[in-house]
């Protein structure tokens, strides 16, 4: 008590001390300057800003990994030896993963991500105890089969888990390895596999819906980098051959969704839908690029209802996956109950409002869009027009007007190019 005392005493005369000789100008500059770097690091924390320094330390740190033989991958050398990977632009506005940054390899434009800036930074989420524990190959595969299930309701059943789930590098025989290397590589998948965007990407490479996975190192992938979608600005006046090429990105759009729908197992949903999340490849093909929150529909539906008691249906939402809440038992009683087409309609391709008096132009926002289509697109966001959030499916019957009324809107740009071309002819002929 007596210490106590004395040491604040001693606090209060520095301060009295620190206050004469500091004027109040002193002392506003010193506030001043503290909040400007309270906002500094609070912009980059929020990824509102972004640095290259950073990218540079994410790759120094998983190249000192691999110089030490844990970090393990095809694209290691790509990353530390020859330099062919090279970053380019950090990436701002966004909240899942630790790293998303543009790069080049080989000169080809792609995007490196990764779940943490580094994968061995958390010991809680590592495959081996302490330095040196490592599970046999045997309970590797059976742990991360049951992580698979258990987290992403997906059930592999490959006998050689590493060749599905992994990228070999060129120097890595089919050779039995040294333990050590075996261990590390397999801690490396680990890390990976708790990255649904990574397994998803993997396991469905061959349907084309997702970027393209060129491969790894450490706890890092590198995919290939889509083109943006191009959304009008408030007072862009778009002639009508603009809009009919967004007519036909809209229709690229219903084509994935169609895809997701049907070329799986089971239905995939997409939970976390933004214009941000959609890009074009190279090959004119619409993909979605944010797999953080892409479920498998009977993974959904069983941890929506599991164990969750709701209020109303907002508390059984998961993002854009909409739940329901059964108000008499307050519990959360059907999985998703909207599907994809709906929310890309309310979020993407419709006019949506920002919460504010402001609503953001959607995909299809125009004066060229006729009522028809208008029309189309409020059914197709909210089939019953209901108030108080959308609980519901945009119905088959939706879909297959909203292709035709799209397609038809081709067919006339496409007359339009081909009387222009009549004109052109017919001027040269004159
Ligand atoms: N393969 C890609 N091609 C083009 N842009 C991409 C790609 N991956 C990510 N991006 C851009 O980076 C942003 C953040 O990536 P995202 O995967 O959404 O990260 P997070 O999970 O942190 O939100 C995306 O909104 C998109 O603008
Ligand atoms: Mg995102």
């Amino acid at each position: 008590m007596w210490i106590e005392h004395k040491l604040i005493r001693k606090w209060l005369r520095l301060y009295e001390k620190m206050r004469r000789r500091l004027s109040k100008k002193k002392i506003l500059a010193l506030t001043s300057i503290c909040l400007v770097a309270l906002l500094i690091y609070c912009l980059y924390e929020w990824k509102i800003l972004c640095s290259h320094t950073r990218l540079q330390t994410t790759i120094d740190t998983v190249c000192s990994h691999f110089a030490n033989g844990k970090a393990h991958g095809n694209l290691c050398r790509q990353f530390c030896v020859t330099g062919d990977l090279q970053p380019e632009a950090c990436q701002t506005f966004h909240a899942g993963k630790e790293v998303v940054f543009r790069a080049s390899l080989e000169n080809l434009p792609v995007f490196v991500k990764g779940r943490r800036d580094d994968f061995m930074a958390h010991p809680e989420e590592a495959l081996h105890w302490g330095s040196e524990v490592f599970p046999s190959e045997n309970d590797f595969q059976m742990m991360a089969k049951s992580y698979l299930s258990n987290n992403m309701g997906i059930q592999l059943q490959t006998a050689n888990l590493m060749e599905t789930l992994w990228f070999r590098g060129k120097d890595d025989t089919n050779l039995p390895q040294h333990p050590d290397v075996a261990n590390w590589q397999r801690a490396n998948v680990w890390s990976l596999i708790q990255d649904n965007e990574y397994v998803l990407s993997k396991l469905h490479a061959s349907l084309d819906v997702f970027p393209t996975l060129m491969g790894t190192c450490g706890g890092l992938y590198v995919v290939e980098a889509l083109e943006p979608l191009s959304y009008p600005h408030y007072l862009a006046k778009l002639s009508f051959g603009q809009w009919a090429q967004r007519v036909s990105v809209a229709l690229a759009i219903l084509d994935l969704l169609d895809e997701l729908e049907n070329v799986f197992d089971q239905p995939i949903h997409l939970c976390d839908v933004k214009p941000e999340h959609f890009g074009i490849s190279d090959f004119g093909k619409v993909k979605f690029l944010d797999l953080d929150s892409v479920f498998l529909k009977s993974y959904l539906d069983k941890t929506m209802i599991e164990n969750v008691t709701c209020q109303n249906h907002n508390d059984c939402d998961f993002f854009d996956c909409k739940g329901q809440c059964d108000l008499i038992t307050n519990k959360c009683t059907k999985g998703v109950v909207n599907n994809n087409l709906q929310v890309v309609c309310e979020k993407v391709l419709q006019s949506r409002s920002s919460g504010v008096l402001l609503s953001l132009p959607g995909l299809l926002t125009s004066n060229h869009l006729n009522k028809r289509l208008d029309r189309l697109l409020k059914k197709c966001s909210n089939p019953t027009g209901n108030k108080e959030g959308i609980r519901l499916e945009a119905s088959a019957e939706v879909r297959t007007e909203l292709y035709k009324a799209l397609r038809e809107v081709m067919d006339i740009a496409r007359q339009v190019d081909h009387d222009e071309e009549d004109f052109k002819n017919l001027d040269r002929e004159i």
